[in-house]
């Protein structure tokens, strides 16, 4: 039987199914393995399933052979150097699709918290504060009709759009591309304007764009500057996207009045600066996890790699130009 490294702890049942068809190594402790603990680990392997901590790169991709498929289960794959990939004969697949309604319902959770102060006025609840009620007591902005900004509006910048006519919100975006009329209808009637004018308008910008060099700190000192004081910025997507130091400065400056991040650069491990200020809500990496959605991006990692054992096409493949090698 192939063999297959299942890099991250896994649902049992997944397991149960995965061994019909291959011979399975685990890890179940779900320790985050080093660059060259995972080479080891690969050695003999048709191919690992994965999430976004497995780093798959030249170097990793040079120590190994016969590794057929990498599959990962999240929708980013900027760990992924899809031209070594290619390189070396690697499928790489990802788990698109299913997460995007409920990282959607993250993004409007972040916005929201964010700009109603929840975690600031739970904290001061929780210190035993609260003492009496006062007019100006933890004032936030609002969201009904004001105007939401995107900053990247793909599938999910889309579903965060569609949300927005709840609220009766204007929705701007910006992203390498216009929509089409139809599908900026079906976004909310979203508009499409520059950079510049979606930073200085937007009273919620939310940031869901893909992570490439090329946006490495696209929101940095001089675009957090052009945004409103009273406004709000909130991270689903990826971290090195903000340039977090430039925010922590922002959000201590008063140039923007709260953040809601749930990734940051570097992470698991963030700027210790955040911790000391009032004005974030600040999450691990969540967005995508509701038990339903995390099942779904499983099974199409799980799917991924059985289609290629059988010789089928993985559905979500990222590199199909390595069918040509
Ligand atoms: C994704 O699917 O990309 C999530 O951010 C989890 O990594």
């Amino acid at each position: 039987m192939p063999k297959l490294l299942v890099a991250r702890a896994m649902f049992p049942d997944v397991l149960a199914q995965l061994s019909n068809f291959f011979e399975l190594e685990l890890n179940q402790e779900d320790r985050i393995f080093s660059q060259s603990e995972l080479a080891e680990r690969l050695q003999g392997k048709f191919g690992m399933i994965c999430t976004s901590s497995a780093k798959v790169d030249q170097d990793l991709l040079s120590k190994l052979s016969g590794v057929k498929i990498i599959s990962t289960i999240a929708v980013g794959y900027d760990n992924f150097d899809l031209h070594a990939c290619t390189q070396h004969g690697v499928m790489a697949t990802n788990s698109p699709d299913v997460l995007n309604e409920t990282t959607a319902d993250f993004a409007w959770a972040l916005m929201m918290a964010t700009a109603r102060r929840v975690t600031e006025a739970e904290h001061f609840l929780r210190a035993g504060l609260w003492t009496k009620w006062s007019v100006d007591f933890f004032v936030g902005a609002d969201l009904h009709g004001s105007c939401l900004g995107i900053l990247g509006m793909g599938r999910i910048g889309q579903a965060i759009a569609r949300r927005a006519s709840g609220f009766g919100m204007e929705v701007i975006y910006h992203n390498r591309s216009q929509l089409s009329e139809e599908k900026e209808l079906a976004a909310h009637h979203a508009r499409y304007v520059d950079k510049q004018t979606l930073l200085r308008h937007a009273d919620h910008l939310i940031l869901a764009l893909p992570y490439s060099p090329e946006v490495h700190h696209i929101i940095g000192a001089i675009e957090l500057a052009q945004m409103k004081p009273s406004a709000t910025l909130i991270n689903i997507a990826r971290g090195g996207i903000v340039d977090d130091a430039a925010l922590i400065q922002a959000l201590r400056n008063g140039q923007i009045a709260g953040a809601g991040l749930d990734v940051f650069e570097n992470e698991p491990r963030f700027h210790a600066d955040f911790l000391g200020l009032k004005n974030v809500v600040l999450t691990p990496h969540i967005a995508s996890a509701t038990e339903r959605t995390r099942r779904a991006m499983v099974n199409r990692a799980v799917k991924n790699v059985i289609s290629a054992v059988r010789g089928e096409l993985p559905p979500d493949l990222l590199n199909p130009e390595v069918l040509e090698i």
